[in-house]
């Protein structure tokens, strides 16, 4: 881990905490020292998952991990957790995990499912991004983004989508791609169209190519924007299916949640990448 250049008021958010992997993301930035905040949608599975925490022998200061409820797939919900934060820690936002994901499981396969993999994965965890950006710490602030391999852009087939997830310009052009993938899938027109039959993939895909949109906007504030595969983990998601452990797969956005900022030991504004085992990796 890099040396210490965080304090023990800088907080960080964990969002989608109260299990997987980003209950273990959680664990170790509580065990680095930051005054975490698990986030769950499920105010009960929240409360479980902190007290768990902070039973753990790890745990050094356990008063320094709180919960607070927050659904990304819902702006009141946004809205009402940003004014707790502004008005218990204001200006101490140094780390965002948005971690928070779903994933139907099985063969479900339909527009209405596509568009709520969508809306949580991309629009949820972008909504989230735009809401909490402006309380990052300037200079020192950084966004770690959990998306994942299924989203490649070498497994959509159409060359032209391909191109426009390779260098998106902001934010609206990757929602209309979005409502375009879900409109051909109700038309019974997207193999046609050139996507894959990835609802999930897709998800992810706009998840990664935001996180290039959303870094440029904040590269002017000094603050490190990226995005994870964590790699196949062994958590709900995957039917306990992975080979990895779900600490493992915290294991890289832990590292990019404590590399040096720009100007301190050696640190460079490392942003709009995406991460695997700590390597870049193409996307
Ligand atoms: N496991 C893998 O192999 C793998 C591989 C690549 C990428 N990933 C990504 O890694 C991240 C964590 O996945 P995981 O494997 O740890 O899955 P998981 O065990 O199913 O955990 C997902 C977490 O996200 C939360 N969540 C879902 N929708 C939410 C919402 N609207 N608002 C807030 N929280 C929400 C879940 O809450 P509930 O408990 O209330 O459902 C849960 O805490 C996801 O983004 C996933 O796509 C996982």
């Amino acid at each position: 881990m890099a040396s210490k250049w965080w304090s023990s008021e800088d907080v960080a958010v964990v969002t989608g905490a109260n299990k997987g992997i980003g209950y273990e993301i959680a664990r170790l930035l509580a065990e680095a020292g930051f005054r975490v905040i698990v986030t769950a949608r499920n105010p009960e599975l929240g409360a479980a998952a902190l007290e768990k925490l902070k039973g753990l022998p790890s745990i050094s200061d356990p008063s320094a991990l709180g919960f607070e409820r927050l659904d990304i797939s819902d702006k009141a919900s946004i809205e009402a957790f940003k004014a707790q934060l502004e008005a218990r820690h204001p200006g101490r936002l140094v780390v965002l995990v948005n971690n928070a994901g779903v994933a139907f499981k099985g063969d479900v396969f339909g527009a209405e499912e596509c568009k709520a993999t969508i809306d949580t994965n991309f629009r949820g965890t972008a909504d989230a991004c735009e809401a909490l950006a402006p309380l990052l710490a300037e200079g020192r602030g950084r966004i770690i983004n959990v998306s994942s391999g299924a989203g490649d852009l070498s497994r959509i087939p159409g060359a032209a989508l391909r191109a426009q997830f390779e260098s998106p310009v902001d934010r609206p052009q990757l929602e209309a791609l979005a409502d375009k993938f879900v409109a051909d899938i109700k038309a019974g027109s997207y193999k046609a169209e050139g996507w894959p039959a990835s609802m999930y993939g897709i998800s992810k895909a706009l998840e990664t190519a935001y996180t290039r949109v959303l870094a440029k906007q904040l590269e002017g504030r000094g603050i490190m924007v990226n995005a994870v595969c964590p790699g196949w983990c062994a958590t709900d998601m995957s039917s306990w299916g992975g080979p990895r452990t779900a600490a493992q797969g915290a294991d890289t956005p832990v590292w990019l949640a404590t590399l040096p900022p720009p100007g301190v030991d050696g640190g460079e504004l490392v942003t709009g990448a995406f991460w695997r085992d700590r390597q870049r990796i193409p996307f």
